[in-house]
């Protein structure tokens, strides 16, 4: 098989590198990141390993019923607990030059702040960024990516109460202490709006809450929940940014943000109604999050949408929240049309909530997707279309909205179906994440061409791994993990990021 793809390979690859024009004539600004992203639930395993505590993820992946199509879990995942080092000689001979990882808080702090540090969590961490830091590799941290310790949702609600604020910037503060003399890049939440909304409004992510007709439970508030854990998620970011700036910043140096997911959204006509609920859409996403933090209020479509349910900022939190970002990671995925269903007619289904707007997929009518189709669900729904102008739109968006803050792409790859009767070798020949991945970059440099200030460029994923509610049915890796043995294996696509990194260091 690996000769096999080899062969495919050494066929294959001068047509990529040719077919976007000029890879190597791309402008990407000197000291550029370039790396691969990963999460730890996603990634670790080592589920109770050393002393780690049981996360949101441990207990919903292990309750039988709940949404994983393959009914797997994180438990060992791509095991990169164990095999880190086999990892970061991967990434290096890649040749990228960081890598976006991120805490378990559950490793670090058991029982969130009811209890002890566990040394070896912390020891894990700073092999890991020392192994990196050997070769070269900058580690770009985010704090929490979708998971944290249980005892916060036993104890109080997580992020239901104001208390969590309090408790995510006392873990902060414990990994700037622990790790930022190292760690120059800083990112708290990952794409928060994803993680309330499911959580809250379908409830297929923990806590599984949600009211019908959003989901299919009964033991949440859909139309308020969401609002009041992302309003605590935006608070716990701006405390943990504010210890940063005054305990850590001037000393260790580095950058602190936030990371969005940030899907292009465009009117499917050229009518006022359209363009209004493209607004929405942005709003209902990434500008839920980005208006607070940089203009400190919610965007306007949501006060107008929801009045009173969405949650006001004190004056003293306004304060604190103005420019409460140095940079804004964006996910990028792929892009919808949208259509106005609020003031215009629309299939049943479509605009009936009074929470119109919130739910981009489900309440703007934008099943129209832009682009050629990339990933099935179930080998039915397409979410993932590759529009590679969408990532220099949405860029050129961010940076006249908000002044050009410094960017960085935190995530963009092409997640593939695993079938069950895919076999390794067409696995292994991925030359449509290969494509994907060079035109989207043609795009970034586009954008950059044009003056937007993005400063990286991370790849979603060094390996195939646990990819939530999916399981590991769709697989983003540039190298393909079997989920047996865990043997890690080039893609076409690996082959392609590390020629495209080399020819793009000859000429910096
Ligand atoms: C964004 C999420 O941050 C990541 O966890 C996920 O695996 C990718 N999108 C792909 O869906």
């Amino acid at each position: 098989v690996y000769i096999g793809v080899l062969l495919l390979q050494i066929f294959f690859l001068p047509h990529f590198i040719s077919c976007d024009g000029n890879l190597s004539e791309l402008v990407f600004p000197s000291n550029f990141l370039f790396g691969t992203a990963s999460s730890a639930y996603q990634y670790e395993g080592g589920y109770l390993s050393d002393g780690k505590g049981f996360n949101n993820w441990d207990a919903y992946s292990h309750q039988p019923g709940n949404l994983i199509v393959d009914g797997s879990n994180g438990d060992i995942a791509v095991d990169h607990y164990h095999r880190y080092s086999e990892d970061v000689g991967l990434m290096h001979s890649l040749g990228v030059n960081s890598y976006r990882f991120s805490i378990s808080w559950a490793r670090i702090l058991p029982k969130g702040r009811f209890g002890e540090i566990n040394e070896a969590g912390i020891e894990f961490y700073n092999n890991l960024i020392d192994a990196l830091l050997i070769k070269g590799i900058q580690p770009f941290v985010t704090l929490t990516h979708f998971d944290f310790p249980q005892e916060l949702e036993d104890r109080y609600g997580s992020w239901m109460s104001p208390q969590s604020q309090e408790d995510f910037a006392y873990f902060a503060d414990v990994c700037f202490k622990s790790f930022g003399d190292r760690v120059k890049y800083w990112a708290t939440f990952n794409e928060p709006d994803y993680q309330v909304k499911f959580g809250y409004l379908t409830g297929t992510f923990p806590p599984s809450r949600c009211s019908r007709p959003f989901g299919n439970c009964t033991d949440g508030d859909s139309e308020k929940e969401p609002f009041v854990a992302a309003h605590n998620i935006i608070l716990a970011h701006i405390a943990a940014v504010h210890i940063y700036r005054t305990k850590y910043q001037e000393t260790q140096g580095g950058s602190i943000g936030i990371v969005l997911q940030c899907t292009w959204y465009e009117p499917i006509s050229d009518s006022i109604a359209d363009k209004l609920a493209v607004e929405r859409a942005h709003a209902f996403t990434f500008n839920w999050f980005l208006e607070p933090i940089i203009f400190g209020r919610y965007p306007p479509e949501m006060r107008n949408i929801l009045g009173s349910i969405l949650p006001e900022f004190t004056a003293t939190e306004k304060q604190k929240l103005n420019k409460g970002v140095d940079f804004i990671g964006v996910n990028h995925y792929t892009s919808y049309y949208v259509q106005d269903c609020m003031f215009s007619v629309c299939e049943p289904g479509f605009g009936t909530s009074k929470t119109e707007g919130f739910w981009a997929q489900s309440s703007e009518k934008n099943g129209t997707p832009i682009g050629e189709p990339v990933s099935n669900l179930n080998g039915e729904l397409v979410w993932q279309n590759a529009y590679p102008q969408g990532l220099d739109k949405i860029l050129t968006y961010l940076k006249d909205k908000y002044h050009n803050i410094p960017m960085f792409i935190t995530e963009n790859g092409y997640g593939n179906m695993n079938k069950a009767d895919s076999t390794t070798e067409e696995l292994l020949h991925d030359a449509k994440r290969a494509e994907y991945i060079a035109a989207y970059l043609g795009a970034l440099s586009t954008a950059i061409r044009k003056g937007a200030n993005v400063k990286g460029y991370f790849a979603w994923s060094l390996l195939d791994n646990f990819e939530w509610n999916n399981g590991y049915t769709i697989q983003f890796g540039l190298y393909h993990v079997d989920h047996e043995t865990l043997t890690r294996t080039p893609k076409l696509s690996a082959t392609w990021y590390r020629n495209f990194l080399a020819e793009h260091s000859k000429v910096q």
